[in-house]
This record gives structure tokens, sequence and C-alpha cells, in this order.
């Protein structure tokens, strides 16, 4: 079921990525092998992930403000797009206090509905800790502002998006009125529960509060045929299910329960969801956020993870929330904070908030 994955990287990395176990396809006897494509010298996080609509990238959002674009080995990193209109003059050195000012762009994805190749209309969407919901063109350059309110509620730390093409609207989550992302871990701390699940609507720009009194709102994905989105809820450790068509429509029940911090969240070709699940090995004191009141009324779904073995830094779960798989990162470093899980051509790609890599696996 297990293996242990191959290495194929600097001597340096070996001991990292040697304690790395994989079983994302339980099912299958496949071979691994790991690698990461490292980003350049002082920037780190590259929390999420995305292809372009010509499969170009991967695209990733770091630590002083910047989205980059990988362009191979040869050509490596190149500066794609930038969030924030004030960073000339700044020194956007990634610390956590210049981010106001260089912006931090976490969730991003493409909008693939043009269908056609044509680069001309594959819209990048970007949710950013600092400058709200944004979007740039095919040839990057500085994102224009969609959304920084929502009902004249500033968004404070907006965090990720999914795109419903057909129904022209964007689903994203704001963690937070009260903290910003440098300060995250008060919102956890204090169990603050001010986040929204937010649509913004394409053709009219308005923004609709679809949630609100949620405990650190984090990665959102829609299912495959948009009839519903699935939102981490990171201070609870829940995976929220929210109904956008059908009887049940405007409705929250629970998708799943975790015992991880979960972060984003990314759909498969297939419509199974990747759930990444960041930081917090040690053991956590999950009673004093689970079981308190909130904005919604929550039926108890029946999915239950089975969490027996391993150290899960990510699992796969279907439309129905049963398990398909699951990323063991085998108690090691190279593991120890994924933020996201992009299966996209046979591959992982893994986000981390704090590592100076994507990580890569390979299943072949
Ligand atoms: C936008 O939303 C506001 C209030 O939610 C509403 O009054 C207005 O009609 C909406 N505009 C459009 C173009 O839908
Ligand atoms: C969406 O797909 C699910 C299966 O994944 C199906 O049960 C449901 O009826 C579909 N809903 C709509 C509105 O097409």
């Amino acid at each position: 079921m297990k293996k242990r994955v191959a290495v194929c990287c600097s001597p340096l990395l070996v001991a990292l990525w040697a304690a790395a176990v994989v079983c994302w396809a339980p099912l299958l006897e496949a071979s691994m092998e790991a690698e990461e494509l490292h980003l350049p010298g002082g920037v780190y996080g590259p929390e999420s992930i995305a292809f372009d609509c010509r499969g170009e990238g991967p695209y990733a959002g770091v630590s002083d403000g910047r989205i980059l674009k990988w362009k191979g080995p040869a050509l490596g990193w190149t500066l794609f797009a930038v969030t924030s209109p004030n960073r000339e003059g700044k020194e956007c050195n990634g610390e956590p206090e210049t981010e106001p000012a260089c912006g931090r762009p976490l969730g991003l994805k493409f909008d693939h509905s043009s269908s056609s190749s044509s680069s001309s209309s594959c819209e990048l969407y970007i949710a950013d800790a600092y400058y709200g919901l944004l979007a740039v063109g095919p040839h990057g350059g500085l994102a224009r502002q969609l959304a920084s309110s929502a009902h004249g509620v500033p968004l404070r730390f907006t965090n990720a998006l999914d795109i419903d093409s057909q129904n022209a609207a964007v689903y994203f989550t704001d963690s937070s009125t009260l903290f910003q992302r440098r300060v995250w871990v008060s919102s956890i701390m204090k169990g603050d529960k001010t986040g929204r699940l937010l649509k913004y609507d394409l053709r009219t720009k308005n923004v609709t509060v679809l949630l609100n009194g949620l405990a650190f709102p984090n990665g959102v994905a829609l299912s495959t045929n948009s009839s519903f989105l699935i939102m981490a809820e990171t201070g609870t450790l829940r995976i929220l299910k929210f109904w956008l068509k059908g009887p049940k429509t405007h409705t929250a029940e629970i998708f799943a329960e975790l015992e991880r911090f979960p972060d984003n969240i990314k759909r498969t070709n297939n419509g199974d969801f990747w759930i990444a699940m960041n930081t917090a090995r040690g053991k956590l004191e999950t009673q004093t956020w689970t079981g308190e009141s909130r904005g919604v009324t929550l039926q108890h779904g029946e999915v239950k993870i089975p969490w027996l073995r391993g150290d899960p830094v990510a699992v796969k779960l279907d439309e129905r929330g049963a398990v398909k798989g699951m990323l063991d990162g085998g108690d090691g470093q190279a593991l120890e904070s994924v933020s996201e899980v992009e299966e996209s051509r046979g591959r992982l790609w893994i986000g981390s908030a704090v590592k100076p890599y994507i990580g890569l696996i390979i299943n072949g």
C-alpha cells in the first residue's frame, strides 16, 4: 500500500525526501519519485499553484508578493504579475511587516472557460490576503482589483477561490474581518469567527456574502457540475459543503471532519478533491473549537475519516466524501507544511506556506 519515495535531487535534500511516504493511490502499486522545484533565492511560501489555459506553468504566489511563472529548466522562474500598486520604492522581502504594501497572493486559479487555447481570454483570478479579489490577463503585470469589500465590510484576509465560469461566478473566502494574514495564529487561537464565504458575480460585479460567522474559512473548490462547493473551515478542522443548486441551495452541512488543520482544496480531473492539511502534527486541542454555535445550521454528515495510521498531510476525497487516497508525510520535514495539492498530468504539485520550493511527486 505505502511506498517509499525515491529521491532524485541534491544530496542535501535526500534526507528530507527519504522521510516522505506516499500512498495517494492506495490501490495502485506505482513507483513514485519526488522532486523539489526550487523558487528563486530568498522567496518562499508557494501557497497555491495554478496552470494556465495552455497548460503552462506552474504559477505560484510567493512570500515577496510576486506571482511567478515557471518556464522550464532553461528559463526558470519569471515574474508574471503583482497584486499591489504600492510596491514602488518598498523593500518587498517577504518579511511579515512588508506584506500590506507588497501584497501576498494566496489563492490562484485560471479561468479555463474560454475552452479555446487562445491565450487572449485566459484570466488569472487571485485571492490576495491584503488586496482582495483580483484578476490579471494572460500577459500578467499589475492585477486589477475586482473586490475589496463585501456588504460594506472590507475584505481583511482574502484567502482562496474557485471559478464557476458557466454561471459567471467566483467563490472565495475571507478568513477574518479582524485579523490579517501576518497574525493568522491569533485568529485561530482566539477562536475568531468573523470569516466569510463570498461570491463575486462576474456580470454585475457584485459581491454577495453566502456564509458568515466562520472560523477561519480557507480553501474552496466547486464540484464538477457546480451543484455544490466544499470549503475548509480551518478553525473547526472541518470541511463544509455548501449547496449551490437543488432543494438545499444556499444551505451548509458538514462534509468531513478532520484531525488536522485543512488548508487549500483542489479538485482533480476526476471530480475528487485534494484537501491539504497544513501543519499541526502535534496533538491539537480540537475540543476548544468544536460544538460552538454559528450563524448557520449544520447537520452532521456521515463521513468520518479513518485516522488510524500514518502522517496524513493531505487527503483525497470523492464527491461523497469517501477517502480515495492520502499523502503521508512520514513524519519528515519535507512535507511538514502542505498548503495545497494539485493533481495534474499524473503528478502531485505540492504547495507550502513556508517552504522555498514546490514539491513534485510523479506517479509513474
Ligand atoms: C448589487 O447588490 C446590491 C445590494 O446587494 C443591489 O442593490 C444591486 O441591485 C446589485 N446590483 C446588480 C447590478 O445586481
Ligand atoms: C451534479 O452531479 C451529481 C453527480 O456528481 C448529480 O447527482 C447531480 O444531479 C448533478 N446536478 C446537476 C444540477 O446537474
